[in-house]
């Protein structure tokens, strides 16, 4: 589809940091979108962008077998903003040369601008500014018709540009908030040189994404793979205001579920959004096809599989569904489509909500262009309540991959329990917002312990807290040892088969945030 909306188009050459451009491009109220680099001209034209950003990425230009795209592209007079690898594929294009550089220039680097450009224009930029750099490679000598734009402590040509051709170049990464002036130089490219106006607000996203359901779905029904997390939840939102009574929500309780969630999930969605819901108790199933199954990854296949055959069962009793809706996000659609991307892939996930391929429903995806951040934004802008948007997030396979080794009643019983304490005392602490995910592991191992006057021989568990902005990375949270001795006290006391309680202090990498 031809956007309407100006857009800037990035095409990515397997940089770990090419979602942060676009989601960048976006906070400044620009639309962008990920392609890439194999897009053709006439694709590109489909588009429609305003401006490409050439992302950075781990190949040399030096070698061969190099990402590159159609120079069709680099010369179709849309403006161009080369980052990192970017810039050394407009430089090798257009004739320049990149050098191999035997001193990596990693990390915070200091910039000195030289020159006039558009893209240091507006809001004052100083001349020396501090830079994040990632590259071995450098650019040693300018293209023709290019002037330079500075220097850095380890290579000369920093950044170039050819201004009446309106293509910039830049060997540190603007998108990453250790570049003073960042988020100015791509708000100077977007607005100044491309010309995009203002036009991705919330307000905007939420008024295109329900007249674009209206009018695919018209007076047809549809049907929503509901898990009650934030994403779902603001999908089944929207299509409510689309087109009402239409929709249908079903929820799968697999028994792998938090303490509650059941009921708050009903609470929500039921009461609070009032909306249709059918939840399916599939407890039983979940369970007895879990049976002595300990391998991580034979867990979640089974899980993914028992979710897709109950709801195609349940499905099938509804009547006159012509619609089928998920909750996929745009992370989603990047990781399944782009096949440049040389980021490293740690553990395969699959979501729960992951259905069938083969279905007799029309797929229809309607937050499929947004990131987690504005699909909170729009869960807020909808009034959905603000300790729902606010939850962590929760894996598809739910309990089932805390706990090792086999799945047993018992086992989830214990975890549940354990999970609603410390959970209940990171709230209390008013550490839960500060923590972008907190978990809670069974081990399949017992311990010695001693209560009151009577050993104890029983259950361990690991609590695990870790900060993150991308969940590819993570920090562990720092909980005071006061509130940890609480937790631990609590989960002890209060859950009789636990006799032990350990803190995971492990970041991502080399650790997973999960542990299977
Ligand atoms: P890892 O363990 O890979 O987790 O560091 C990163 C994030 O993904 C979540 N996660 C999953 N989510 N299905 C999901 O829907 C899965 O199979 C799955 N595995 C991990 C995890 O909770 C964390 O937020």
């Amino acid at each position: 589809m031809k956007s309407k909306i100006d857009t800037i188009l990035i095409i990515d050459f397997g940089s770990q940091y090419t979602q942060l451009i676009a989601r960048r491009i976006r906070e400044c109220g620009v639309y962008s979108i990920i392609h890439d680099n194999r897009i053709t001209l006439k694709k590109l034209k489909h588009i429609n962008p305003k401006g490409i950003i050439l992302s950075g990425g781990p190949e040399s230009l030096t070698g061969k077998n190099n990402l590159k795209i159609a120079k069709s592209i680099l010369i179709s007079q849309i403006p161009i903003l080369g980052i990192c690898y970017g810039m050394q594929l407009i430089a090798d294009t257009f004739g320049g040369k990149i050098t191999k550089s035997k001193k990596q220039e990693f990390g915070s680097s200091i910039f000195t601008r030289i020159g006039k450009s558009q893209l240091f224009s507006g809001k004052k930029i100083s001349k020396k500014f501090k830079v994040w750099m990632s590259h071995a490679d450098k650019v040693t000598k300018l293209p023709r018709n290019f002037q330079s734009l500075g220097s850095s402590t380890n290579s000369e040509i920093s950044g170039f540009s050819n201004e009446k051709k309106k293509i910039y170049a830049l060997q540190f990464h603007p998108e990453v908030t250790h570049t003073t002036n960042g988020k100015q130089i791509l708000i100077n490219f977007c607005k100044n040189i491309c010309g995009c106006s203002k036009s991705w607000t919330t307000k905007n996203k939420i008024e295109e994404i329900i007249s674009e359901i209206k009018a695919i779905v018209n007076n047809d029904r549809v049907l929503l793979a509901l898990s009650g997390g934030v994403d779902s939840t603001v999908v089944a939102s929207l299509i409510k205001k689309a087109i009402g009574k239409n929709l249908y929500c079903m929820f799968i309780d697999t028994g792998l579920l938090r303490k509650n969630e059941v009921q708050d999930v009903e609470k929500n969605i039921k009461k609070g959004l009032k909306l249709n819901l059918i939840t399916v108790d599939a407890k039983k199933k979940f369970l007895k096809n879990l049976k002595h199954i300990t391998n991580p990854e034979k867990k979640r296949k089974i899980i993914g599989e028992t979710f897709i055959r109950t709801f195609e069962e349940e499905s099938k009793k509804l009547k006159n569904i012509k619609y089928l809706a998920q909750g996929t996000i745009y992370p989603d659609v990047i990781e399944s489509s782009s096949s440049s991307s040389k980021s490293d892939v740690i553990k395969s996930h699959h979501n729960v909500g992951g259905l069938p391929k083969k279905f007799n429903f029309i797929l229809i995806e309607p937050i499929r262009k947004l990131f987690k951040d504005e699909v909170r934004k729009i869960g807020r802008e909808l009034s959905i309540a603000q300790l729902l948007l606010d939850r962590h997030p929760f894996p598809g396979p739910g309990l089932a991959v805390r706990i090792l080794g086999e799945v047993s009643k018992e086992k989830i019983n214990i975890l549940q329990e354990v999970d609603h304490i410390f959970i209940e005392e990171i709230k209390n602490a008013n550490l839960y917002n500060k923590i972008s995910q907190a978990l809670s592991v069974f081990l399949p191992i017992k311990s010695v312990g001693v209560m009151g006057d009577q050993r104890k021989y029983n259950y361990v568990v690991a609590i695990r807290a870790v900060k993150t902005n991308d969940f590819m990375t993570a920090d562990i949270s720092e909980i005071p040892y006061k509130i940890l001795n609480q937790i631990s006290s609590r989960i002890v006391n209060e859950v009789p088969k636990v006799a032990r309680v350990v803190y995971d202090i492990t970041s991502k990498p080399p650790g997973t945030i999960e542990w299977e």
